[in-house]
């Protein structure tokens, strides 16, 4: 289990909006505990209240049992290895609010066996969840070259899709490609460095991580059912990274009308200050979903 620690985005907008909601605060849901950095502050914030806290990365979970005293779980805190897709074991719960914070965690990012990361080399795996069969490694050297290509193109919305896609088939002929250097060193000589700073392969890896993990489909069904579940006057709060994601929360919130709306038009972004204390937050949006009262 990684010890490394996850800082929470947005964590003081979503405290603020969710303490001025009319009715009752006594339950919520957290679809994605990473590291509980949301969830340690919906606790002490609201202290009566209850709390159910998913995340498919077993590691998450382990982590927080063994972070949250006993008692704490016997009576405010169930964590379950799921995926919010799957929202079966909810059985017939319902929540006052309920928090997407979607993307990887830092421990995911940072622990190189994990192999999300082109800044530090390990295996092509990307999974979230390691029990699932599918990793990075076998779509990099078993997918048709045209099918890489829209991968990178429609998930990475890389414009020179098909030269990566091309570098990669004849690489592969040589050698199995099987880490994430590898890779990212591979794309890095194809597109060339355009921006300093900006890795050429960051689009790519975001593609086949996006593709291992099915997060889009996944995004769209958990939002569908989980909806569901929220308390009359209840607040739906996802946060997203890329304007893929965005782009499917926004259409998704007016598409469920049925349920309820959005609570804000605009979506709300991390302040300079949290943007400097957390660069990662920088690419951050958050929408809030009302159900109807
Ligand atoms: C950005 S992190 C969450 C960090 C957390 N809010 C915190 O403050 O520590 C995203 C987490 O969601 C998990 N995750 C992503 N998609 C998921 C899904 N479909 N079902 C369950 N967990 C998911 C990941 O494994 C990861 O641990």
């Amino acid at each position: 289990m990684s010890e490394q620690l996850h800082k929470p985005i947005m964590v003081k907008e979503i405290i603020s909006i969710f303490s001025e909601k009319k009715g009752s605060k006594e339950t919520f849901l957290d679809t994605t505990f990473g590291r509980g950095g949301h969830t340690r502050k919906v606790m002490e914030s609201f202290p009566g209240i209850e709390i159910t806290a998913l995340d498919q990365d077993p590691d998450a979970i382990e982590y927080g049992k063994s972070a949250f005293p006993e008692e704490v779980q016997q009576k405010k805190l169930k964590l379950a290895h799921t995926n919010f897709a799957n929202e079966d074991i909810l059985g017939n719960a319902t929540f006052d609010g309920i928090l997407m914070d979607l993307g990887v965690s830092s421990p995911q990012l940072d622990t190189a066996t994990r192999g999300f990361s082109f800044l530090h080399d390990g295996p092509l795996d990307m999974r979230m969840n390691p029990q699932q069969p599918l990793t990075a490694e076998e779509i990099v050297n078993t997918w048709e070259e045209r099918d890489l290509a829209d991968l990178f193109y429609h998930l990475g919305e890389v414009r020179k899709s098909f030269r990566v896609a091309k570098a990669i088939v004849t690489a592969r002929k040589e050698k199995r490609i099987t880490r994430t250097k590898e890779l990212a060193d591979l794309i890095a000589k194809n597109l060339g460095w355009r921006k300093s700073g900006h890795h050429p392969a960051t689009e790519c890896f975001m593609a086949l991580r996006l593709q291992v993990n099915q997060e889009l489909p996944n995004t769209e069904k958990g939002i569908r059912k989980l909806v569901q579940k929220l308390n009359a006057g209840g607040y739906f709060f996802v946060i997203t990274f890329h304007s893929l994601e965005d782009r499917l929360v926004k259409r998704l919130f007016l598409a469920l009308e049925e349920y309820g709306k959005p609570l804000f038009k605009k979506v709300i972004k991390p302040s300079k200050e949290e943007i400097s204390n957390n660069p990662r937050s920088r690419s951050a949006k958050l929408r809030i979903f009302e159900r109807a009262p």
